[in-house]
């Protein structure tokens, strides 16, 4: 647990800003998840989106909670792979892949969905695969803002679906016998039936693909994308209403299109450590301007999400005890984006006062930057009541050493 007293501790040994994730939290996650869609399809294997957060202790977490992963770069594959999970359990889904992510894709990844015919082209240029699964565009999508909507006719992702016969077609004919087939809509959805929807619609076109080439899928994988809430008003995903839902429309589907028993893969990355995570931050000046500011050593280069969709993580003040007023929270970046949020209301702040982001554990690290060259942020695990120390802050020197390593580049 991640007690008060905890922060000031973290915050007066450890420098902020600084994440700190909840293990149990995220042990609770994958229970959750995993418990709900293995209740209604025993045959659901769940891979963990490495994106949202690859943090080494995190990621070990996940795997010993016998999670799958999903990766989308080298890295994530290396990290996936330094944390234990058997090659058997990590699938590879990237888009535009160059020859570099196919080398660790075919080493390190089971699967790979493919992005495209022309993926699937490039990647038979470097070594055939066992199976084939490509990413269906299927002319919907939808997500918490326009920027992490993944599917519909503005996606750069994925095969639309009027062409996904031709993909699988030349699968079948280079000699491929064993199909997968994919899709990832949207992310941060909160309505269980737009799943149920969007499942029904990927078994309409594998259907219709699979029984003209008289092929059956081994796995249909309907992507993560299931939602966290981020405010008060939100209400949490009703995940147990989300599998059987789900689960109804996509045995259903196995029946009419004679698949037999095939996987249900999903792909969650906010769901399991989107609650777990909190950024910790400093307030480093307070400024009466047209409006007020508080400036924290926090900022778009450590949690990009406001800035890059206008997200909105709830702030407090958990040491501040005085009257409630309105202030405009803000990183140090030289950029007027670099604002967490508007006339939110806090206790009034001073100077060093701890400020807390609440929801940080997804898309917050791996996000991250170096931008104005400010350090990335510390991570911290807390387990129970024992404390991980997993990254450290970068430093300026750090950072200097590694950008000015290579010298005279030009002799
Ligand atoms: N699978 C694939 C192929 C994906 O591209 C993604 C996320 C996921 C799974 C996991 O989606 P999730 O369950 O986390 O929604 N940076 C944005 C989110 C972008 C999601 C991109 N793809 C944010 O901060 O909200």
């Amino acid at each position: 647990m991640i007690t008060l007293d905890l922060l000031k501790k973290i915050a007066e040994k450890h420098s902020t800003p600084c994440y700190i994730y909840d293990a149990e939290k995220i042990r609770e996650n994958c229970r959750k998840i995993t418990k709900a869609f293995t209740k209604y399809y025993p045959k659901t294997e769940i891979h963990y989106a490495v994106k949202a957060n690859n943090n080494p202790a995190v990621l070990k977490i996940i795997q010993q909670e016998g999670l799958s992963a999903d990766c989308s770069s080298p890295f994530e594959l290396l990290a996936a792979d330094r944390s234990g999970f058997e090659k058997s359990k990590i699938m590879y889904t990237g888009n535009y892949e160059n020859s570099e992510d196919f080398a660790f894709a075919t080493e390190y990844a089971d699967t790979i969905n493919l992005d495209d015919i022309t993926s699937f082209v490039r990647l038979l240029n470097f070594q055939k695969p066992d199976i084939v699964s490509f990413r269906i565009n299927p002319g919907i999508g939808r997500g918490g803002f326009e920027g992490v909507v993944t599917g519909g006719v503005d996606a750069k992702f994925g095969i639309p679906y009027e062409k996904a016969l031709e993909a699988y077609q030349s699968g079948y004919n280079a000699g491929i016998r064993r199909f997968g087939i994919h899709m990832m809509t949207g992310s941060n959805n909160l309505e269980p039936l737009f799943f149920a929807e969007i499942t029904d619609k990927l078994m309409h076109i594998a259907g219709s693909i699979f029984n003209k080439l008289r092929i059956v899928p081994e796995y249909v994988d309907i992507g993560g994308g299931f939602g966290i809430p981020y405010s008060d008003e939100e209400p949490e995903i009703d995940i147990e209403k989300t599998a059987e839902l789900v689960s109804a429309r996509f045995k259903e589907g196995c029946i009419r299109y004679n698949f037999g028993i095939p996987v249900l893969k999903l792909e969650p990355g906010r769901y399991i450590t989107g609650n777990s995570g909190i950024l910790l931050t400093k307030v480093t000046g307070l400024k009466k301007s047209y409006r007020n500011y508080a400036g924290v050593d926090a900022g778009m280069n450590s949690l990009l999400r406001p800035a890059l969709y206008g997200a909105v993580h709830r702030a407090e003040a958990p040491f501040n005890t005085g009257k409630a007023e309105k202030i405009n929270l803000c990183g140090r970046i030289c950029e007027n984006s670099d604002i967490f949020s508007r006339d939110v209301m806090l206790p009034e702040l001073n100077e060093g006062d701890l400020l807390v982001f609440k929801d940080c554990g997804a898309y917050g690290y791996t996000m991250s930057s170096n931008y104005n060259g400010r350090p990335r942020p510390a991570e911290i695990v807390v387990d129970k009541e024992s404390i991980t120390f997993v990254r450290k802050k970068e430093t300026a020197q750090e950072m200097l050493e590694k950008h000015f390593k290579v010298q005279n580049v030009m002799e």
